[in-house]
């Protein structure tokens, strides 16, 4: 069910008063402050009022505020940031700007997953249909992400015949079916919050506390979640790669959240490097099909005789155990920690979160029999490894240079990504190379693209005598 507030077309005039004269003396002060004082305010480290964020917010949906002033406002809050009141505020006036789902009518929990976006990371695609086979809806509308990294619908879209963009009432529909969906953010779901968004891209303004949590809450309380789980990322991987400030992100989301009735929990991570074993978008669902379809199940696996990770997928099957848990545990559906561990593994390796996938593949439109067999996607013409230029220990890889490695790989003039090429094989933190041997293997359709994209790759790895001391991938967990 989708109700409109669209507060904007409502009419805030008092209505005059009949004992009022038809003419009174002209107000010598608007009711309404200015755009200028607005931003002055901010700038010299105001608090917004309820009222004032209502303006904003208002008059940029309205296209009322000029951009130069849209874009000093946005500079004063990057610099002063918000309150927590400002900022619960923000997010629900955001929300107000359009439709709100509620999902009252399907009778399970609602546990929405969002993360800030990193490279590899393809948690979502399995998690959709972890968290619905454990009984939870999952709601999942997928809005904007940093430019390079490839956005989830992207990767589900390189199964061909999946339709992702949908209505409001065909995705409740979804979810009230499969209770799993993963589509675009439709149009009408905060819409202020897009406006916001590319006015922040163009304007360095996407890295702030305030702006980040409101426009993930407005979003996420849009789409009829209950409750939330979010993935904060920290690293070259993600926009945000100072830890502390993805710790704050953490703190911020889950506190304005409560103050809005949400339960939330929030898991700072490391993106610095990729999660998994590849980057590109066909290969990432074939990489997600492989741990849904991975009997092993989500438990850490054996290491070596000098403790070094075998399991290629260590990072992300760790990732989907501990964001899972923390779904099952939000939804009520499981008890304790022990418990939802419990829960998760036995969904993966009963094969029940595959079949889930199954059923969101088909009631989205797409060809299952590719997700059965995984071969029949694409592969790119070529393949080529990237050799380590000496021997030693992969000390660290720049995940935003690889993201931008394979952005030229891939992605053509008209913003539409070759499904088929990426890379794989990635010898992750801690690896033990000798000279010559693959760093990565790059999967291409283009030499010149490939060429191009040679020099972000080399420049990504750091190899260093001594193995490098290994950083947790879960830093914090926020609830
Ligand atoms: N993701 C969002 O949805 N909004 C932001 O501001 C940053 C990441």
């Amino acid at each position: 069910m989708v109700y409109s507030m669209k507060r904007r077309f409502f009419n805030l005039k008092p209505k005059p008063r009949i004992d009022m004269p038809e003419k009174t003396i002209e107000p010598k002060r608007t009711l309404k402050p200015s755009f200028a004082y607005l931003i002055e305010k901010k700038r010299e480290g105001g608090e917004f009022t309820n009222e004032e964020i209502r303006q904003i917010v208002d008059s940029i949906m309205n296209r009322e505020m000029p951009d130069a002033q849209q874009a000093a406002l946005f500079m004063a809050i990057f610099f002063q940031q918000m309150s927590a009141q400002e900022m619960a505020d923000y997010a629900d006036e955001m929300k107000l700007s359009g439709d709100v789902i509620e999902l009252e009518h399907i009778h399970h929990p609602k546990v929405s997953k969002v993360s800030t976006g990193g490279v590899g990371d393809k948690t979502s695609l399995v998690l959709a249909a972890l968290g619905a086979a454990a009984g939870v809806v999952m709601p999942g509308m997928n809005g904007k992400d940093e430019d390079f990294v490839i956005p989830t619908v992207t990767k589900l879209s390189s199964i061909p015949g999946v339709k992702v963009k949908y209505s409001i009432k065909d995705y409740e529909n979804l979810l009230a079916k499969t209770g799993c969906a993963i589509v675009e953010q439709c149009p009408e779901i905060a819409p202020a919050d897009d406006l916001i968004y590319t006015l922040r891209q163009s304007t360095a303004t996407i890295p702030s506390i305030p702006l980040i949590t409101g426009s993930i809450l407005s979003k996420k309380l849009a789409e009829g979640c209950e409750s939330l789980v979010v993935d904060v990322k920290w690293g070259k991987g993600s926009f945000i790669h100072d830890r502390e400030q993805a710790k704050q992100l953490a703190r911020t989301i889950t506190r304005v959240a409560r103050s809005l009735n949400r339960h939330s929990v929030a898991l700072v991570t490391d993106i610095n490097q990729p999660i998994g074993n590849c980057v590109g978008t066909a290969l990432e669902i074939r990489e997600a099909v492989a741990l849904l379809n991975d009997e092993k199940g989500l438990e850490p696996q054996p290491r070596g005789p000098n403790g070094e990770i075998l399991d290629p997928l260590f990072d992300l099957r760790e990732l989907v155990l501990k964001l899972g848990m923390e779904i099952v545990r939000l939804a009520g559906v499981a008890g304790s920690t022990l418990s939802a561990r419990q829960t998760v593994n036995k969904l993966v390796k009963d094969g029940s979160a595959f079949k889930k996938f199954r059923e969101m593949v088909i009631a989205q439109g797409g060809k299952v029999d590719w997700i059965d067999n995984p071969d029949k996607f694409p592969k790119a013409q070529y393949v080529r490894k990237l050799p380590a230029p000496k021997r030693g220990y992969v000390h660290t890889i720049d995940a935003g240079k690889i993201a931008r490695g394979v952005q030229v790989l891939a992605a053509g003039k008209d913003g539409k990504y070759d499904p088929a090429v990426g890379i794989t094989e990635i010898r992750k933190v801690g690896t033990q190379v000798k000279q010559g041997e693959p760093l990565i293997m790059i999967h291409y359709n283009d030499e010149a693209r490939m060429e191009a994209s040679l020099q972000y790759f080399r420049d990504a790895y750091r190899l260093a005598p001594k193995r490098p001391k290994e950083e947790p991938l879960v830093v914090e967990r926020v609830a």
